[in-house]
C-alpha cells in the first residue's frame, strides 16, 4: 500500500473529488480524517471507509474560519497522533455569469473559502509538519487558473491565488522538508458542476464543454484521487512545487 503508516485531512472530503481522494487514500492505508463544512457527508464518507476495512473520523469544519482548521489538526493528532498529508480540497463558486453581475457577497465567499483556507491550513499545520521533519500539502486548484472560462472570473482567479501560493510555499518550505504541489481538474461531475456551467445539465450543455476536452470527457473522483495518491506517498518524494493537469488534455 502507498500511504501505509501516514495519517491525512481532506477537507470537503464529504463529497466529489474529496470523497474519492478520501476513500483512494484509506484504501492506500492511510487513516484519514474526513473534514467538511456538512458533517452528515463526513460522517457517510467516514462510514464508506469503515466499511472496507479503512480508519477514518469525520470532523465537521469550515475551512475558512481559522478556529476551525486548527481544530481538524488537533482532532486528527488526537485520533491517530501524527499528520503529515493535507489536502486541501474544499471549494466552491459563484455562478458562471458576466463579470459585472457577480456581486461582492459572492466574490468574498469564493475567496474566503478557495483561498483564505490555504492561509488558514499553512498557518496550523506548517509549526506541526516542522516539529515532525516534513510534510505535504496538497491544493486542488483547478485548470481554471491557467486557462480560464468566461463566466468564472472571480473563481478562476480564486484559484490563480492557490498555485502562486503553492509555489511560494514550495520554494519557502522546501528547506524544512514540506512539500506543496497543486492537482488542476478540468470539469466534473460533481456538485459544483451546474454552477460552473451555468445553466442546466443537460447532454447538449454538456456536450459544449466536452469539446473543449481533447479526451471528450469530464473528470472523475477516481482521476483526481489518482493524482493526489501518487503526490502525497513517497514515490513523489522529490516533487514540491508543481501543477499537475488531470484534465484529459484541456490545457495543451
Ligand atoms: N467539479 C469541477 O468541475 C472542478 C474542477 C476543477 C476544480 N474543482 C475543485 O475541486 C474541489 C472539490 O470540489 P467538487 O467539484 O468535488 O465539489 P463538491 O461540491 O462535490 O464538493 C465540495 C465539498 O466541499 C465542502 N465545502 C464547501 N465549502 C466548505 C467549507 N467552507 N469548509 C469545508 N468544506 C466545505 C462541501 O460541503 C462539499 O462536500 C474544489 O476546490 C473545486 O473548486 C472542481
Amino acid at each position: 500500500m502507498r500511504l501505509a503508516d501516514k495519517v491525512a485531512v481532506v477537507t470537503g472530503g464529504g463529497s466529489g473529488f474529496g470523497e474519492g481522494i478520501a476513500l483512494a487514500f484509506a484504501r492506500e492505508g492511510a487513516r484519514v480524517l474526513v473534514a467538511d463544512i456538512d458533517e452528515a457527508s463526513a460522517t457517510r464518507v467516514v462510514q464508506r471507509i469503515a466499511e472496507t476495512g479503512g480508519q477514518a473520523r469525520a470532523i465537521r469544519a469550515d475551512v475558512s474560519k481559522g478556529e476551525d482548521v486548527a481544530a481538524m489538526r488537533d482532532a486528527a493528532l488526537a485520533a491517530f497522533g501524527d499528520v503529515g498529508i493535507v489536502v486541501n480540497n474544499a471549494g466552491t463558486t459563484h455562478r458562471n455569469k458576466p463579470i459585472l453581475e457577480i456581486t461582492e457577497d459572492e466574490f468574498d465567499r469564493v475567496h474566503a473559502v478557495n483561498v483564505k483556507s490555504i492561509y488558514w491550513s499553512a498557518r496550523h499545520f506548517i509549526p506541526h509538519f516542522r516539529a515532525r521533519g516534513g510534510g505535504v500539502f496538497i491544493n486542488i486548484a483547478s485548470t481554471a487558473a491557467i486557462r480560464p472560462r468566461p463566466g468564472l472570473v472571480w473563481y478562476n482567479a480564486s484559484k490563480g491565488a492557490v498555485v502562486t501560493a503553492s509555489k511560494g510555499m514550495a520554494a519557502e518550505l522546501g528547506p524544512d522538508n514540506i512539500r506543496v504541489n497543486c492537482v488542476n481538474p478540468v470539469i466534473g461531475v460533481t456538485g459544483l458542476l451546474e454552477q460552473f456551467m451555468g445553466k442546466p445539465d443537460t447532454p447538449e450543455n454538456r456536450a459544449a464543454f466536452l469539446a473543449t476536452i481533447p479526451m471528450g470527457r469530464m473528470s472523475t473522483p477516481a482521476d483526481i484521487a489518482g493524482a493526489c495518491v501518487f503526490l502525497a506517498s513517497d514515490e513523489a518524494a522529490f516533487v514540491t512545487g508543481a501543477c499537475l493537469e488531470v484534465d484529459g488534455g484541456r490545457c495543451v
